[in-house]
């Protein structure tokens, strides 16, 4: 009998639109959301506003061990502040990407998101869910998009903040981050061989999750 919580691992690269459609497949079943982005991101923050540098492998370990961070409904808390806006910045995002890419502080986090594994379910977005943090997630999606596609939608998101990018600025960031995320040693993003591939290029969000939803009916029914 299953005791634990059921999982869905949804993995991909950067701007796909993962964690809008993890957000909202989580919220169609009722069941929790890891935004495991959220917490690199957290890291990258909290090191920035601590005065740890990029590359002070031990400062920010420590940073990732002593994380005060709190998820409420789509609200995030760090240190007792909202810093639901302040993790999106392009500046994080890149801080995030490096450090990311150090073993001792996704060690570090490991055990904070597995403590999101509870009843009736959850929904873990990131790179390394159905491969590290849920290896045995009972659906695995990989979802993605092509980088012109993603680097389109981002901008647009952008646009709508008032930031003044071009495309092709972003197109590059995106083209630098997957390249980090993917050859990096430890917990590179990968399509793994029992994930399923949801490429959302020439899909709305609605169309994608339906496709999860889908796809998690059938998991359900071969139970
Ligand atoms: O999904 P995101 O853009 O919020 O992720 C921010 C950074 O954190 C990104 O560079 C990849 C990294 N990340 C990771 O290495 N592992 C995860 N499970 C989630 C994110």
């Amino acid at each position: 009998i299953d005791i634990l919580a059921p999982v869905i691992a949804l993995d991909g690269p950067s701007a796909s639109g993962k964690g809008t459609v993890a957000a909202r497949v989580a919220a169609a079943l009722e069941f929790h959301y890891l935004d495991s982005g959220a917490l690199y991101r957290l890291t990258a923050l909290a090191a920035v506003r601590r005065g740890v540098l990029f590359d002070d492998v031990e400062g920010l370990t420590e940073v990732a061990r002593a994380l005060d961070a709190s998820f409420v409904e789509g609200v995030i808390l760090l240190d007792g502040e909202e810093a639901t806006e302040a993790i999106r910045s392009e500046a994080i995002g890149e801080g995030a990407s490096r450090v990311a890419a150090l073993a001792p502080v996704r060690d570090a986090l490991l055990a904070r998101q597995r403590a999101f594994q509870r009843l009736p379910g959850l929904v873990a977005d990131g790179r390394d869910m159905g491969s590290v943090v849920f290896p045995q997630a009972q659906l695995k999606v990989f979802l993605t998009a092509t980088a012109e596609v993603r680097a389109e939608r981002r901008h647009k998101q952008l646009i709508a903040k008032g930031e003044d990018v071009t495309i092709q600025k972003i197109l590059e960031d995106i083209q630098q981050r997957d390249a980090r995320d993917s050859a990096r040693t430890v917990a590179p993003l990968v399509q793994l061989p029992d994930a399923r591939l949801l490429d959302t290029s020439a899909m709305t969000i609605d169309q994608a999750v339906r496709t999860v939803l889908g796809w998690w009916e059938t998991v359900q029914s071969s139970r």
